[in-house]
């Protein structure tokens, strides 16, 4: 059923912020942001104050620790997720002709990344519950052409991993794990970065740990690791401290790569923050436990749901309105909350809904129906380290006052 707006016979609560009233919150709560520390600052330091700003040795060092961090055998850094993942896409062989099949409700950069080889992304509806890749309806989109499978870790929520892998070895086809929400979750007691053929991760601010810009892809196989190496570097084989401590002046261009390369300070921030990742995870989960148990009484909110076999990593908390009990569509809804100085965001527009993608493949809407509706409804909740228990108390109040006011 189609979201009603608000009809003028409900009284509108008199104190709504968006209606003139005092806010839940005096100043600004972002939906995330980033915990830059001391440490953090004196990393960076040191590195601009050292022979060597771009390729040196914090890559390799930070790369080595992500890895056993993900329980992966391989880490390759880039300069952002979606660097990270046009590696991946590039290293699975994509290529004019073929396809890939990933989920609509994501962010743009999960599909452009098949664009980006001249391949299609093809997409697939979404499960009910968490909203991630349906392995059903996916089955049936697989076709001669496909060769790769994106799933997508909607919030931190690990993808039903299983069943996908399962899927892609019985037809032969890669694996590439969206997982830049999805820094620390686990699968079935198994960590987010050693599971799929290759896990992609992004650093940007409002993630788990942060470069500023940055990616990682993480892989158990030797000649994925080598050739995401040689991309993210023009397709040459060696880089210019390798070239320098061997002596050599000599290096060879084997494909066309790019230049992707994390710099220096980049990892060296990166270093420092993986070190408090736990902290950052304990902190989240505790804020998603205190929404979820807020909100098991509240009209007119659905929770987000969690598997029983994954433990996520919550890089969001997004709520979906239960539109046939409140008399306002997610719009009216958004911006009310916005008024009480709450910072809540939306995640996603379906990417076959953007303009881009109806122009190029003509998708009209309707075509992904689980993926659109959640669109209707979802709402992101603010969720990030440094949130104090004040702020998490505020963001409760304000969807318990805006909520109340549109209530059926
Ligand atoms: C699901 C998903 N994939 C890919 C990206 C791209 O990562 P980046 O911003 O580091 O390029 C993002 C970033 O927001 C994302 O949320």
């Amino acid at each position: 059923m189609k979201a009603v707006s608000i009809s003028p016979e409900i009284p509108i609560a008199k104190d709504l912020a968006i209606h003139g009233g005092e806010p839940v919150r005096a100043t600004f709560l972002p939906y995330g942001r980033q915990s830059i520390s001391e440490s953090d600052i004196e990393a960076v330091v040191e590195v601009l104050r050292s022979d060597w700003l771009t390729t040196g040795p914090k890559v390799a060092e930070f790369e080595e620790a992500f890895a056993a961090r993900v329980g992966a055998a391989y880490a390759v850094s880039f300069t952002s997720g979606t660097a990270a993942l046009h590696a991946a896409a590039f290293t699975a062989g994509l290529k004019p002709g073929d396809e890939a099949i990933t989920t609509p409700l994501t962010f743009a950069a999960t599909a452009n990344c098949v664009l980006y080889q001249g391949a299609q992304p093809v997409f697939t509806d979404v499960c009910p519950d968490t909203l991630n890749l349906d392995p059903d309806p996916l089955q049936k989109q697989i076709s001669s052409r496909t060769r790769a499978l994106l799933p997508v870790d909607y919030a931190g929520h690990p993808a039903d991993l299983a069943a996908i892998l399962e899927i892609a070895h019985r037809h032969g086809l890669i694996v590439i794990e969206d997982a830049c929400h999805a820094l620390g979750a686990e699968y079935n007691g198994r960590r987010v970065g050693g599971i799929a053929d290759m896990t992609v991760f992004s650093f940007h601010p409002v993630k788990h740990i942060t470069t500023g810009e940055g990616g990682m892809v993480a892989t158990n196989d030797p000649k994925f690791a080598e050739t995401l190496r040689r991309f993210r570097n023009h397709g040459i084989s060696t880089d210019a401290r390798q070239r320098q401590n061997a002596g050599q002046w000599h290096y060879e261009m084997v494909f066309l790569g790019f230049n992707y390369r994390l710099p220096d300070f980049a990892c060296a921030l990166g270093l420092e923050q993986l070190k408090r990742l736990d902290e950052n995870l304990a902190r989240r989960r505790a804020i998603a436990a205190r929404y979820t148990a807020a909100f098991r009484g509240t009209p007119g909110v659905i929770a987000p749901s969690v598997r029983p076999d994954v433990n996520p990593a919550w890089h969001l908390y997004p709520i979906r309105l239960d539109l046939e009990r409140l008399t306002a569509d997610r719009g009216e809804i958004f911006r009310a909350l916005r008024a009480e100085n709450i910072g809540v965001n939306v995640h996603y527009i379906p990417v076959h809904l953007h303009p881009y993608y109806r122009d190029q493949f003509g998708y009209q809407g309707g075509e992904f129906p689980i993926a659109e509706r959640a669109y209707d409804q979802l709402i992101s909740l603010p969720m990030f380290h440094a949130m104090a228990d004040q702020d998490v108390a505020d963001v409760i109040r304000a969807i318990e006052k805006v909520l109340a006011a549109f209530a059926r």
